[in-house]
């Protein structure tokens, strides 16, 4: 699925769905951001009190990411394979400079080295492979080179352990069904030396109770509630992790 996924995205069509109907105003996804933006603003906030980090988005997208934070960074750099997303990015005013990057070959360089960071990763890393993955965290390890230098957050969007594993036997064999598990998810931010602080989950249901007719107030009352039961992160369908890396900082030695 590694570059296949890339491709996906270099179609104006495939753009304007995903911001108009993905992303529409009270859809599914949309809801589920809405939460994402207050626990982001929140953990930004507190994790950085003294310095605003610079933020470093991988996979930006149209810049859903970015927009969320827009007046907690110190600037914010939004990295994608995608032009036409990238386009999009710029059409809704994504406070950022944008880096076109290729979807394999050697890891993309950060655009600066300032500290401290805070780098994020939606939605990106369920639909790929394994050599995606690993560059992906392989860019977030540059940014990152030791526990001081900042947060790396990422968003798991189909949990292996939540309801929507219901509907895998179902797309069993269909390309774009995948799922993760917190055992992928910490076995991938290992790897490259980073543990994970915090996990968060942020929707318990899947998009189809969202789309039932009757169903979607009560959907999104569950789902506002389950944030605030300890221990649903570990069923959530969509989940977030923050993660820093494990080593210390030599440099001051
Ligand atoms: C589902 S969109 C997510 C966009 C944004 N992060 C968000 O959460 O709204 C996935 C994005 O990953 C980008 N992408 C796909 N393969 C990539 C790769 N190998 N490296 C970097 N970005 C990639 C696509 O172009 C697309 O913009």
């Amino acid at each position: 699925m590694g570059t296949n996924y890339a491709r996906v995205f270099q179609d104006i069509g495939a753009v304007d769905k995903y911001e108009h109907r993905t992303y529409a105003p009270g859809s599914y996804a949309s809801s589920i951001n809405e939460r994402q933006r207050v626990y982001l603003r929140e953990l930004v906030r507190s994790a950085f009190p003294d310095r605003p980090p610079v933020q470093h988005d991988f996979a930006c997208g149209t810049g859903r990411a970015i927009r969320n934070l827009d007046g907690l960074v110190r600037e914010a750099h939004g990295y994608d394979t995608s032009a036409d997303m990238l386009a999009k990015a710029v059409e809704l005013h994504t406070p950022a400079r944008l880096h076109a990057v290729a979807a394999d070959g050697p890891v993309p360089r950060p655009a600066t080295a300032e500290g401290p960071a805070l780098v994020t990763m939606f939605r990106l890393l369920l639909n790929v492979d394994d050599t995606v993955r690993d560059r992906a965290l392989a860019f977030a390890a540059r940014v990152l080179p030791d526990a001081d230098a900042g947060l790396l957050v990422i968003e798991n969007h189909g949990n292996a352990r939540s309801l929507r594993h219901l509907r895998a036997h179902r797309h069993r064999g269909h390309r774009w069904f995948a799922e993760l598990s917190h055992d992928d998810v910490a076995g991938l931010l290992r790897r490259h030396a980073f543990e994970i602080v915090a996990r968060r989950g942020f929707s318990m249901l899947t998009q189809g109770w969202y789309e039932r007719r009757g169903l979607d107030r009560l959907a999104r009352g569950v789902d506002s509630a389950a944030r605030l039961v300890p221990g649903a992160d570990r069923y959530a369908v969509n989940v977030v992790y923050v993660a820093r890396r494990v080593l210390a900082d030599t440099q001051g030695l």
